[in-house]
């Protein structure tokens, strides 16, 4: 299974060119799933369709799906606050009720959602071979793509410190011959224990997402237009994607006119300066299209891999 993500500036091009990529794999006989974070439906609107988060097939071998972000992090902050309810029943000690209800405005709540829906989806599709991502925008992108490697080194953190809990409560289980309070007989063995296992369960889960994104089979790909300002948040992407030392492999000049050829030539050696190992490609801008702009005569498909 192969992914690859299109992010640039907005309006630059990037649903276009997913679902151009998507659709042209697609026709050379892969089966892709296109997915969009997209929360302005652009992706469906390209194919006339309209998206949810169940998969929808398009011609014979392609599949479109779109994850409403509002309502994936919704959903994230109802599944978390089960699973704190279910480790903290024993104790009524922390109000949950009002740190619940502050949850759902707290910072980064929205990237954790699409970063679950995101390593759900690289878990659980891997009969597909390409898996093409329409992203959000720019920042939101780069903190979606940085928060594996955060969440892996705090969950380390978090499971030293489980270790420490676990082994106070061998010594008091070794005095007293059971461990417990308010009648509850806490786990105090690492394989007995609830929290233990949730821990090493989403590090092994963001470790995976984290291999994958750096790892050969993923493509970033960077869309901008020959202008200042798609250049100047190409260059942010160049610079926070150089942080997370996760690679930036193609960039497509799209809208690219034979009058704009200075402007471009200017972008592209100012982009190759930033980013020696980049692959950049011209896409011109064409006519409007009657049908879906999926089916762009630039080769899109060919450029990855
Ligand atoms: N090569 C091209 N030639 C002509 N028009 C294009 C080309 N690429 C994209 N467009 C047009 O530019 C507009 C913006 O494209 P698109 O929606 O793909 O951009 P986007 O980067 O996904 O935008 P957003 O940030 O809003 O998601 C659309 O009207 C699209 O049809
Ligand atoms: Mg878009």
């Amino acid at each position: 299974m192969k992914s690859i993500f299109f992010t640039g500036k907005g309006g630059v091009g990037k649903s276009t060119l997913a679902a151009t990529a998507a659709y042209q794999l697609a026709e050379r006989g892969h089966k892709v799933l296109a997915v969009s974070f997209d929360p302005a439906h652009n992706l469906g609107d390209i194919f006339g369709l309209t998206l949810s988060h169940k998969k929808q097939k398009f011609g014979k071998n392609l599949f479109l799906q779109e994850t409403d972000l509002d309502k994936a992090a919704a959903e994230y902050i109802e599944k978390n606050i089960d699973i704190l309810n279910q480790i903290y029943s024993y104790t009524k000690a922390f109000n949950l009720d009002l740190y619940f209800k502050v949850l759902k405005h707290s910072p980064g709540v929205e990237e954790y959602a699409a970063l679950t829906a995101m390593e759900t989806i690289f878990r659980q599709e891997t009969d597909y071979d390409y898996i093409i991502f329409d992203t959000p925008p720019t920042g939101l992108t780069l903190r979606i793509l940085a928060l594996p490697n955060i969440t892996i080194t705090w969950v380390d953190r978090l499971k030293r410190i489980r270790k420490q809990i676990l082994e106070k409560r061998h010594t008091i289980h070794s005095l007293t011959g059971k461990y417990s309070e308010e009648g509850f007989v806490l786990a105090y063995k690492e394989s007995d224990d609830g929290v233990m296992k949730t821990l090493d369960d989403l590090w092994k889960r963001y470790l995976a997402v984290y291999k994958t994104l750096k790892g050969p089979d993923n493509r970033i790909a960077v869309v901008f237009n020959p202008d200042y300002l798609s250049f100047r948040e190409t260059e942010r992407i160049i610079e926070g994607l150089k942080d997370l030392q996760i690679p930036l492999a193609v960039g497509f000049n799209n809208k690219f006119t034979d009058d704009r050829a200075e402007a471009a030539d200017e972008v592209e050696s100012k982009i190759r300066e930033k980013s020696r190992d980049i692959v950049i490609h011209r896409v011109p801008l064409h006519p409007p299209m009657k049908e879906g702009a999926y089916k762009n005569p630039f080769d899109v498909a060919g450029t990855f891999f």
